[in-house]
């Protein structure tokens, strides 16, 4: 690794920012058997902040002077954000856009390499990373940003088609969802709004960081949703190929759930409530959500829908960064541990996959 080279035998992880993103990303390296959370800072001690402590994170205060505001709620503080970042061999940067870049001198100043969201720019960090599609890029830095949730879900379907069929241009018109369920003072309330209005969006650049030789165009929306991001993909592929083939080639990714028909999900609804009646962890999706149904081809050009899980997509790629800054494991070894761990993966009847994947692998690590 990494470049500041202080790696213990188990990876000792801070968690910076405990809001959709930290608090996921808490648990997710929780569960892996070669890392630990070592604490997580918050500003304030919310709901979320006990939320953390019942998980038995010891509490870091962002802020020094509101340290006093957690013990009045009851919530001890193991100390100051400055303290973890010290003790840390690696802090994952969960805090809302633009305060990871603030950050960074901090984590300089103490020699600690960190991950940062996809809400920062490219520049914060050395590298923006998929791990499907380009995790050896992370193994020398010490700076990497995952890549946000939309670009982590063009990433995972733009790497299998571009190494099987290779690919000319992608156009992708995505859907957003407004907020996150408790982002209450975002919208739209009732409208569409096409956003950002001036066309192609930021999204394709951002993909480029991932595939800097790829012709991407991206369009972007927002509507009044919480629940999930829709995407509509057009990919002018290098062959001539089936809708059969492609399909194949995505229901063999394990971060792909290619939806079957017969299902009766027609919507980002019935896939939330299927990740609930699974008993997924938050009603999380970790896993792109194509629908098998659209998956189109004219001569070159595929079609198809995706839905993606904005709150959680990008978790297992977390783990899988870090995994590839200390380079503790291969590509393909790393996201199928990640998986496991996690339970990322639906097949065959997905109403008990999160069981069945926990159960089969229960002995394992
Ligand atoms: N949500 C998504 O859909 C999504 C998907 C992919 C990537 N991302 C990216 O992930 C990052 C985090 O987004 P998020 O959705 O998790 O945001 P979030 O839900 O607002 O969580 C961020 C948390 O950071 C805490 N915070 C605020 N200022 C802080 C500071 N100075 N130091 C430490 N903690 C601070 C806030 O909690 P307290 O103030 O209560 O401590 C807040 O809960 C962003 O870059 C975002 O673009 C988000």
């Amino acid at each position: 690794m990494v470049g500041y080279g202080r790696v213990s035998a188990m990876i000792r992880v801070g968690v910076n920012g405990y809001g959709t993103i930290g608090k996921r990303v808490a648990d997710a390296v929780e569960a892996q058997p070669d890392m630990e959370i070592i604490g997580v800072a918050k500003t304030q001690p919310n709901f979320e902040a006990h939320t953390a402590v019942k998980r038995g994170y010891p509490m870091y205060a962002a802020i020094p002077e509101r340290a006093p505001l957690f013990a009045e709620a009851g919530i001890e503080v193991a100390g100051e954000v400055d303290e973890l970042v010290a003790e840390a061999d690696i802090i994952v940067d969960c805090t809302p856009s633009g305060i990871g870049e603030q950050n960074r001198e901090l984590y300089e100043t103490h020699h600690t390499p960190a991950i940062f969201q996809g809400g920062e720019s490219a520049d914060v960090a050395d590298v923006s990373f998929n791990a499907r599609s380009n995790f050896d890029a992370a193994r020398d830095a010490d700076y990497v940003r995952v890549v946000s949730c939309n670009t982590t879900g063009l990433s995972r379907v733009i790497a299998p088609l571009e190494e099987e069929y290779g690919v000319e241009k992608v156009r992708a018109t995505l859907v957003r969802r407004g907020g996150d369920p408790g982002q209450n003072s975002r919208g739209p309330i009732n409208d569409i709004l096409p956003n950002p209005i001036k066309v192609p969006s930021h999204h394709g650049p951002d993909v480029k960081t991932i595939f800097p030789d790829l012709e991407i165009d991206t369009l972007g929306l927002k509507v009044p949703a919480t629940l999930m991001h829709v995407h509509a993909l057009n990919v002018t592929l290098g062959d001539d190929v089936t809708g059969a083939h492609v399909r194949q080639l995505l229901e063999d990714e394990d971060r792909i759930y290619v939806i079957p028909e017969g299902l009766g999900i027609d919507g980002a609804g019935k896939l939330k409530d299927l990740a609930l009646d699974a008993g997924r962890p938050r009603g999380d999706l970790w896993e792109n959500c194509v629908w098998g149904e659209s998956i189109g081809v004219n001569g070159r050009d595929l079609y198809l829908f995706q839905a993606i899980h904005q709150e959680s997509d990008v978790i297992p790629e977390n783990v899988d960064a870090i995994r590839a800054m200390f380079d503790l494991e291969d590509k393909e070894t790393s996201m199928q541990r990640t998986d496991r761990q996690l339970g990322v993966g639906i097949t065959g009847d997905p109403s008990g996959f999160s069981e069945q994947a926990r159960a089969e692998f229960a002995d394992d690590d």
